[in-house]
């Protein structure tokens, strides 16, 4: 059989992504409850990262060593990969040695080029279209708090970025409404509206979008890769800034994610992280958790004794 790669999340049936994110949160609970869990003790997955990270780096690495396995860390400036090593090349030698690979990096090409190579599951951990594993940090954290999220609609405010592409993904697996507010040029890529049709509205007025929306998020105006814009953005995007007033116009229930790291004065007021109605750190935290769901699926488990 082939092997399987998250890549996004049109890589899995609604059903497999619902039970990953109700495996993450068993596995949260069980790690709350200081149960040893190791399932992949030996495994190894490479990280790579060609853009910084916090949380991806952090909740992958821990996720394995949690797991009973390992990670390591590989930058292109330390690999042959910055020398020019093709793509497909890296992918057969590193998935010889690893168990899978993560991959952070600019054009998406880069990873369906070394998921083509490779012999072991390949895992999105961002690149400039898509960024499927936060979303089912995401996901795992409507549920905790709300319920099922089906049914229900959701709000993206500002740029048309990775980020609002795999929520659009998101709202065909996951069967929610999603309206996106951004200015004019900043709309998400084509290819994920046409895919998402009527249930995918792209309108220009936040207040409009957050209009009995259940879940509100954003994220930063200038996404890595894109900082000589950062000053032109800036100006573009001030009436995309998420308020507390702007989240009054929404569900009374409603919840405020950020991925994170948040600029706060920019894309969301200085105290909205504080809001009652934010749960962006147990958002980030989840990170963890969800993938640690992610990684038993797709690692093989630990090798047997001789
Ligand atoms: N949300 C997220 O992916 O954060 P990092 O860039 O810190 O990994
Ligand atoms: N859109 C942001 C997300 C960071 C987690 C970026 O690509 O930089």
């Amino acid at each position: 059989m082939s092997v399987r790669h998250f890549l996004s999340m049109m890589d899995y049936t609604p059903d497999e992504l619902v039970g990953l994110i109700r495996r993450g949160i068993e596995l949260k609970n069980l790690r709350n409850r200081g149960v040893l869990f190791e399932p992949l003790k030996n495994r190894v997955l490479g990280m790579i990262f060609e853009k910084a990270s916090t949380r991806t780096r952090l909740s992958f690495e821990a996720g394995m060593i949690q797991l009973g396995g390992q990670a390591i860390f590989l930058s292109p400036r330390d690999t042959q990969l910055g020398r020019g090593e093709p793509i497909g090349d890296a992918a057969i030698v590193m998935s010889s040695m690893l168990d899978a690979v993560m991959i952070r990096t600019f054009a998406h090409s880069n990873l369906t080029e070394f998921a083509a190579k490779s012999k072991v599951p390949v895992i999105n951990g961002l690149s400039d279209d898509l960024h499927p594993c936060q979303l089912l940090a995401d996901m795992q954290t409507f549920l905790e708090h709300r319920g099922s999220i089906a049914g229900k609609t959701v709000a993206w405010i500002g740029d048309g970025n990775n980020m609002c592409n795999s929520y659009i993904e998101a709202a065909m697996q996951f069967d929610f409404q999603l309206k996106v507010a951004c200015p004019t040029g900043y709309e998400p890529d084509a290819r994920f509206l046409a895919l998402a049709g009527e249930r995918v509205q792209v309108v220009r007025d936040p207040r409009e979008a957050v209009a009995g929306a259940h879940l509100v998020s954003t994220d930063v105006w200038a996404s890595m890769g894109q900082e000589d814009e950062a000053e032109q953005r800036m100006a573009l995007f001030r009436p995309y800034q998420v308020t507390r007033e702007l989240l009054d116009a929404a569900a009374e229930d409603v919840l405020f994610m950020h991925c994170l790291p948040a600029h706060r004065g920019e894309e969301i007021s200085f105290d909205l992280l504080d809001d009652p109605r934010s749960v962006a750190w147990d958002q980030a935290e989840n990170r963890l958790h969800a993938q640690k769901a992610l990684l038993e699926m797709l690692v093989e488990p630990a090798y047997h004794h001789a």
